[in-house]
């Protein structure tokens, strides 16, 4: 398989857009205000709209009903407004389905606001990794399959002996046959995208990353909340087809079947409510 004709399909990308972009690099500065986030954001209807909708669902509980969005703004904060704006952003990307790694309409999508709420859970256990940033990357991490997609279907065969005959996992026969995997296309988007570094690393390493690299907690969170994700079999397709070491690695960082049942219950929770607000239309 050729790679550059893989990378050429990078070409047709849609850029990020800018109006997302500017809002999210405000609510990361500490120096800027809330009415600087109306400013950028207030002339996108299909962001203001998303923000106040969310902000009135029974998500967030808040009393009485936000009316504007300079008030989503104020009520909300900085953190909860960026997830809003990302996810609403990335929605997009995921929605249809996808014939190479058998996954149907919204699977991909379950699977990455899974492994995004399963990793800002997980985050909890490791002092001092920014969860937001771990929220953003556990939701792209796969944003590669989007483009890989077509691929994958057409070489699938070639890939499922890899698999099946020689155990492979389904990471390495995309590498094998194609000449690179999902993780590396998802980063280099991110690149194009103009993603903080963090979440570009996130993506490029979440199904191996460096050892000895403990410094990258979000890259570290996110592998295993990817690992869990893919355990409870959640939006998997094709990828379930094989994984490679999952129970060491939940040894690996202290964790037992008891952790993943207290993981479990209180991703369930959250996944109920955020379903009421995601519009899968
Ligand atoms: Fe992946
Ligand atoms: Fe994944």
């Amino acid at each position: 398989m050729d790679i550059e004709s893989i990378l050429k399909d990078l070409e047709q990308l849609p850029p990020f857009p800018t109006v997302v972009a500017q809002a999210l690099t405000l609510l990361d500065s500490p120096d800027s205000s809330a009415m600087d986030v109306v400013k950028v954001v207030q002339y996108d209807q299909a962001i203001t709209a998303n923000v106040l909708k969310v902000c009135n669902s029974a998500y967030f509980g808040l009393p009485g009903k936000v009316s504007s969005l300079r008030e989503a703004v104020i009520r909300l904060g900085n953190k909860q407004l960026k997830e809003i704006i990302l996810t609403g952003t990335v929605v997009k990307y995921y929605k249809n389905a996808m014939e190479g790694y058998a996954l149907s309409k919204h699977d991909l999508w379950k699977h990455a606001i899974s492994t995004a709420i399963i990793s800002r859970i997980i985050s909890k256990r490791f002092p001092g990794v920014d969860e937001g940033a771990v929220f953003t990357a556990g939701l792209l991490h796969d944003v590669g399959k989007t483009i890989l997609d077509s691929v994958v279907d057409e070489y699938f065969n070639q890939m499922f002996a890899l698999v099946g005959e020689k155990g492979y996992s389904f990471t390495e026969a995309e590498q094998e046959v194609l000449g690179l995997d999902h993780a590396e296309i998802g980063a280099r988007m991110g690149e194009l995208w103009g993603f903080p570094k963090e979440i570009v690393h996130a993506i490029r390493f979440h199904h191996a990353p460096p050892e000895g690299d403990e410094s990258d907690l979000v890259t570290q969170v996110v592998y295993l909340g990817n690992v869990i994700c893919l355990m409870l079999g959640i939006g998997v397709g094709r990828q379930g087809l094989h994984v490679r070491g999952r129970d060491e690695i939940l040894e690996q960082h202290g964790m037992d079947i008891n952790d993943l049942q207290v993981i479990m219950a209180g991703f369930l929770d959250e996944y109920q409510k955020v379903q009421d607000i995601i519009d899968l239309g």
